[in-house]
């Protein structure tokens, strides 16, 4: 079965679903997106995540190519066309097609959007997370507005790469301070020697804010568990009882190794894996 993608307007198969080479999502990343999980053939907290879509495409000036309503089923639709029941939704709007020119075009086109889906093996992800991931720190030299979700991820698309290569699955990136902002394509938490679960505020736009990271305070919470929400060095990492990482495609993911050296006793910490079983009981699905 080919996979579908919906395209302005179009559900097609992948190989016919192609944009325009003047869309600005392809000649300046001048776009935004989301992923969002997908589990028992639902949509894992549709409505955060379109919240923080609106937030992303208000801070960008860019106009929602159709209502939200609309955009639900659409979703929806992409997802039975594609008969996920375990995996993610992607959806991108760029500020549409016009001829090269960095200014916003005059007058306004149409944004473009475009829906892909794609299932995702549960068996591996459990396999993955029983065994916990390494992460390497890189340099966090990305732009001062990483709480706005755009396309453009050249940053950490390097710093992926770059943690592959020294034998890492994740990166962490880290501040001039020497502080963790976050991995590059999830949130960065620790659990303190004390047991005090730690991770970077948003406040500062030196994160996104994660929604898996938002519905796990909720988890956190419930356990009784102390929260600190304050930046937190690679020293302290290092030092850490535990690590782990959160992101909608993997909900939470333990992290046994920081640059080689092991966490904790390098195995999954106990509250990682119990904050990832319980995940679901405070996410909405729909
Ligand atoms: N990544 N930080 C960054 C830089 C991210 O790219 C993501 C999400 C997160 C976690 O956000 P959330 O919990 O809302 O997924 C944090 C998505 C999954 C991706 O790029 O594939």
């Amino acid at each position: 079965m080919s996979r579908i993608a919906y395209v302005n307007g179009r559900y097609l198969p992948m190989r016919d679903a192609k944009v325009h080479v003047e869309d600005r999502g392809y000649q300046f990343a001048d776009g935004v997106y989301e992923v969002c999980e997908v589990r028992g053939g639902q949509l894992i907290d549709e409505r955060r995540h379109v919240a923080r879509l609106k937030r992303s495409l208000d801070e960008l000036r860019i106009r929602m190519p159709m209502s939200f309503a609309a955009l639900g089923i659409v979703l929806r639709e992409v997802l039975a066309r594609n008969r996920i029941g375990y995996g993610i939704v992607y959806l991108q709007i760029t500020r549409g097609v016009a001829r090269r020119d960095h200014a916003f075009p005059m007058p306004e086109v149409a944004p473009s959007l475009v829906v892909t889906a794609r299932a995702l093996s549960r068996t591996r992800n459990e396999a993955l997370a029983a065994k916990g991931i390494a992460v390497a720190s890189v340099p966090d030299n990305r732009w001062a507005r990483v709480d706005i979700k755009t396309i453009g991820l050249l940053p950490n698309v390097l710093a992926r790469q770059a943690a592959i290569e020294q034998g890492a699955r994740d990166a962490w990136f880290v501040d001039k301070q020497g502080a963790v902002t976050e991995g590059a394509s999830t949130n960065a938490w620790i659990v303190t020697q004390a047991g005090t679960v730690v991770t970077r505020p948003a406040a500062d736009h030196a994160i996104l804010c994660g929604i898996t990271r938002m519905v796990l305070f909720d988890a956190i919470k419930a356990r009784g568990l102390a929260l600190e929400e304050r930046a937190f060095t690679l020293e302290e990492a290092y030092a850490a009882r535990e690590a782990f990482v959160t992101a909608a495609s993997q909900i939470v993911l333990p992290v046994v190794a920081i640059d080689g050296r092991p966490i904790g006793d390098g195995k999954p910490g106990p509250i990682a894996t119990a904050l990832r079983r319980e995940f679901h009981r405070y996410a909405e699905a729909g």
